[in-house]
């Protein structure tokens, strides 16, 4: 049996217990709230808004003190979040998982995955809590797996068939010109003119095969360590006497106190070529390419390149295809050079990141640092 004075210690006990567990679930809460890639949305059981975190805050770009105790419909409604990502009858137990929400901020689309839960006391539903997780990052990861895996096969098909095609060309290119020769000697003009548009004709058929091997791993790649802005001096007179055809200004932002990364130069040239040349041709008639090199806080261990255009920019549909080979929304265009560049920066162990709206596009060229890959 225990007397007075251990029940009162007991008592006591309970009691820090439950006063040290009540401390550690308000930290925890504080910290949850806190969290960069998770976002909690707190109601209570008039659907109205008690606490939010931060993430979602500036995700959708307000302030936490403008819409505490305001109902959750109004704030879809200032968000213009039509249809409303979910309703009362969350209130009535109808909860539910991974909803998705699709979010454009800054020219980045995030995708967000809802999961809403009641909280109830006593049995009696007393309010809710969604949970947003920003999925983003996740599924590029998917797709440039998905992607690489599908250049990986081109590339196979490239190797094996683009020099097949490319050795007959010569012999008929030489033929034709060997024949024009010929028909100029004997002043059969008209006739002549059917074989300069043959011989322009292969000239675009070799381009193709041209950017065709690129595809395919070339033989000899050799990995040193270079700056970022070594080959961007080397390949900037190219685009700026291509930028003046197309009455485009070039702006170029060095950087030279980042890191070096592990490259082979060329290669990584013809990557910050065709992403130049496609920002041209995107601001036919004018317009601003920024190359920015660059590092960001959230990528301690990579170096950016940023392509910015003034152009007309990528509609939804189409960005989702831009890096796949043969799509081309160019009269003349090959669809390739997305392709390469992206083979090339993956097997660098780097990425590209696209981003567009109306006011034009930004392509990102994240590369590690050379010390980073080297162990
Ligand atoms: N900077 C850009 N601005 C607008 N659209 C672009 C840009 N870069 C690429 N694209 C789109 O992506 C497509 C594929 O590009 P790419 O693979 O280089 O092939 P191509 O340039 O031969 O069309 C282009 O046809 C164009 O529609
Ligand atoms: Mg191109």
């Amino acid at each position: 049996m225990m007397d007075d004075s251990a029940l009162i210690a007991e008592g006591n006990h309970v009691n820090s217990e439950s006063i040290k567990q009540e401390l550690y679930i308000r930290q925890f809460a504080q910290g949850f709230l806190s969290l960069e890639g998770i976002g909690v949305l707190l109601l209570d059981s008039e659907f109205r808004i008690v606490e939010i975190s931060e993430m979602i805050c500036s995700l959708f770009g307000f302030n936490r003190a403008d819409i505490i105790d305001q109902s959750a419909e109004l704030w879809f409604d200032s968000l213009s979040l039509h249809p409303h990502p979910f309703d009362r009858s969350l209130l009535e137990g109808k909860t539910f998982r991974n909803r998705v929400l699709n979010r454009k901020r800054d020219k980045h689309s995030h995708k967000l995955m809802l999961d809403g839960e009641v909280l109830r006391e006593n049995g009696m539903v007393s309010g809710a809590f969604i949970l947003f997780r920003d999925v983003s990052h996740l599924l590029t990861l998917e797709e440039q797996i998905r992607r690489s895996d599908r250049l990986k096969t081109i590339g196979q098909i490239a190797a094996g068939t683009a020099h097949e095609i490319r050795n007959p060309l010569t012999a008929i290119k030489g033929f034709m010109q060997l024949l024009n020769k010929a028909l100029s000697d004997r002043d059969m003009s008209k006739e002549q003119e059917f074989v300069s548009i043959v011989l322009s004709e292969l000239e675009r058929v070799n381009d193709l095969v041209s950017e065709f091997l690129l595809l395919s791993k070339p033989k000899e790649i050799k990995l040193v360590p270079i700056r970022m802005g070594t080959i961007l001096h080397e390949i900037l007179p190219m685009i700026r006497s291509e930028a003046m055809l197309y009455k485009v200004t070039v702006l170029y932002y060095p950087k030279p106190e980042l890191p070096s990364i592990l490259a082979d130069k060329e290669q990584l040239k013809q990557v910050f070529l065709n992403l130049g040349k496609n920002a041209i041709e995107a601001m036919n008639g004018g317009g601003t390419l920024i190359i920015r090199e660059c590092s960001y806080p959230y990528e301690p261990d990579r170096v950016a390149v940023e392509i910015c255009d003034t152009g007309s920019g990528i509609p939804a549909e189409v960005l989702e295809k831009v890096f796949d080979p043969f799509f081309t929304t160019k009269p003349l265009g090959t669809g390739l050079g997305l392709s390469v560049c992206q083979r090339i920066v993956h097997d660098l162990g780097g990425s590209i990141e696209v981003s567009s709206d109306e006011g034009g596009t930004q392509f990102t060229v994240l590369m590690p640092h050379a010390d980073a890959r080297m162990d």
